[in-house]
């Protein structure tokens, strides 16, 4: 049996912008792409305002415990969230989101709760900004992995994400309605 660590509070965590000062280099995660992103991509796509990431640090070690790294989006209305837009009277093509373009915990701090607190995190940050432009999704590209302890889709229909198309192959798009609760 594996040992059960305790969760970790939100005070317990630092949370920073990405910026030159960081140090990412170390950072582990089951996800390859995802380290890849946040050593190769992540500082660079922020400088050229095309994504924010907010790095998790766990206080008491210091670690880069976790990141996520948010952008704008849009969704396109199709099928069933089309009809259901029109039924309450919403004719537009597409609404506006915030999208989680990646999130990730470190292999060290898994099954702590941080990936809980990060989709909290982006549901306030979705929140705070929709209050000074609309914003009516979250979305993501939820990843699969044939491991169903590894499979991201479950983690997010926990927090009340939809699938917004099923695709046999590659990433799934999910968003979250922030009307719906
Ligand atoms: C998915 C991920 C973010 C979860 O982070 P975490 O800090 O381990 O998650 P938490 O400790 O907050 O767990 C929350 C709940 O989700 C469950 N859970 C965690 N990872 C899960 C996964 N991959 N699939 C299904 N459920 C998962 C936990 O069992 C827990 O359930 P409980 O509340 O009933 O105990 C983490 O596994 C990760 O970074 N994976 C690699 C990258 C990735 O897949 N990112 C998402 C797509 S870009």
């Amino acid at each position: 049996m594996e040992e059960q660590l305790p969760k970790i509070k939100l005070e317990e965590l630092r949370i920073e912008i990405i910026s030159p000062i960081h140090e990412t280099s170390n950072f582990k995660s089951y996800e390859p792409e995802l380290v890849d992103f946040l050593i190769e991509d992540a500082l660079d796509n922020q400088q050229k305002k095309i994504s924010t990431t907010y790095l998790w640090f766990h206080k008491p070690t210091n670690e880069l415990a976790g990141y996520v790294t948010v952008l704008a989006d849009a969704i396109n209305l199709q099928g069933e969230l089309k009809e259901y837009f029109r039924q309450a009277g919403i004719f537009y093509r597409s609404l506006p989101a915030l999208k989680i373009g990646r999130l990730c915990v470190s292999d060290d701090y898994l099954g702590r709760g941080i990936g809980t607190l990060m989709i909290e995190f982006a549901i306030i940050l979705a929140e705070k900004i929709g209050k000074d432009i609309g914003l009516r999704f979250i979305t993501t590209d939820a990843k699969r992995n044939p491991d169903p302890r590894k499979d991201s889709i479950h983690f997010y229909k926990k927090f009340g994400f939809e699938i917004l198309k099923q695709r046999e192959k590659g990433t799934i798009p999910l968003y979250k309605d922030l009307i719906k609760k």
